[in-house]
């Protein structure tokens, strides 16, 4: 068996003894004669990964009691909707910070919907970077605010939640349980799980139960918070497999130490690369220091051709996926909170290497 070191910011690389877990369980799970997979979602076995899957999620995020936790489909782009489909009332103004592109996507669907007002707009700075608390223009009575906890293609990271009197909601798809988080503080937040989660095909929704049940009559009911609160996720067909890793992989990240412990171990690799930028004229990271993401770390260097380059020696040195996205280019390293430390060190060791050969 082969495992190369996978920087892909998503799907992205799971704990191996998660996926191994899972493999010896695959064809008989637990005496049952069959795959979880292959099971009903409302059986006394897929009832017990749904309950700790839940669980879990409620103590590793100490989720209080006031805010309820539902697994959803469609992605995180799918809550680009489903936000103000169910908060943004007639006549009422949403607030969204433009931190990038996903935060653009973001407001782009929520305009479908009604008023936006771009509370600050970053999404084409260079070097990328996220809202300071005082540069936001807010809308008094807004219906809520929304963020990008990490926009995952630039790699910039909110590292102090924005203030408002209205609800704060926060798309979390690339950190989402990567640091401690006072998820009172949020009216609701969503994450798509190929991340640090799981497998794609699950979303992850916290969500404040009192601004659930005041739906809108016109909302479909597939499409209401409160119908999936109501049903405990299982209003129809959950994403079974899905759940069933993220039960896993939530379990594992207790054996771990939990978030905190996560969080250390995030700011310890994340700190190795930058230092390897910073030490170097050769690399120049592509946002602004203050907001460096921990899970997706994004740099250049001097010409494309040596970009080039760069990703095909990894490549050949087994680090796949270091190829920045499309709409920026230069290099983009994503390290969840499954990647290995080890895979960021043969990856500093490679960039002195690199510059040593090519700087
Ligand atoms: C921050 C962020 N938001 C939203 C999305 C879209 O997620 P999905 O593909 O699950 O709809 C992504 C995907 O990479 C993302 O990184």
């Amino acid at each position: 068996m082969k495992r190369i070191y996978n920087f892909s910011a998503g799907p992205a690389t799971l704990p191996i003894e998660t996926l191994q877990e899972a493999q010896a369980e695959f064809l008989d799970y637990q005496g049952s004669g069959m795959s979880i997979m292959e099971m009903s979602h409302r059986g006394k076995h897929y009832d017990a990964v749904h309950q700790e899957a839940l669980a879990n999620f409620r103590e590793l995020l100490s989720v209080p009691d006031t805010h309820e936790i539902i697994f959803m489909q469609g992605g995180a782009t799918s809550q680009f909707s489903f936000v103000p489909m169910n908060f943004l009332g007639q006549g009422e103004t949403a607030d969204y910070i433009n931190s990038g592109a996903w935060a653009k996507k973001a407001i782009a669907e929520a305009k479908f919907f009604g008023k936006v007002n771009v509370a600050a707009d970053f999404g084409k700075e260079i070097p990328t970077r996220q809202a300071y608390a005082d540069e936001l223009q807010l809308t008094p009575g807004a219906a809520y605010l929304h963020c990008t906890s990490n926009e995952t293609i630039s790699g910039a990271q909110i590292k102090i939640f924005p203030e408002s009197d209205a609800p704060l909601v926060s798309d979390m798809s690339s950190d989402i349980l990567s640091r401690e988080l006072d998820v009172s503080k949020f009216g609701l937040i969503y994450a798509g799980a190929q991340k640090n989660l799981g497998p794609s095909g699950v979303t992850l929704v916290i969500v404040r139960k009192d601004l659930a049940a005041k739906v809108a009559d016109t909302v479909p009911m597939m499409f209401r918070y409160q119908t999936h609160i109501e049903n405990q996720s299982l209003y129809n067909t959950p994403p079974t497999f899905g759940i069933y890793i993220l039960c896993l992989v939530t379990r594992w990240l207790k054996k771990q130490g939990g978030v905190a412990a996560m969080e250390a171990i995030n700011n310890r690799k994340s700190a190795k690369l930058y230092a390897a930028i910073d030490g170097s004229d050769f690399y120049r990271g592509t946002a602004l220091p203050e907001f460096r993401s921990t899970m997706n770390v994004t740099w250049r260097l001097p010409r494309e051709e040596l970009e080039a380059q760069f990703i095909q020696e990894a490549k050949a040195l087994e680090m796949d996926g270091l190829k920045g996205h499309r709409s920026v280019g230069g290099i983009r390293a994503s390290i969840y909170n499954a990647f290995p430390e080890e895979g960021v060190d043969a990856l500093v060791a490679f960039m002195k290497d690199f510059e040593a050969k090519n700087g």
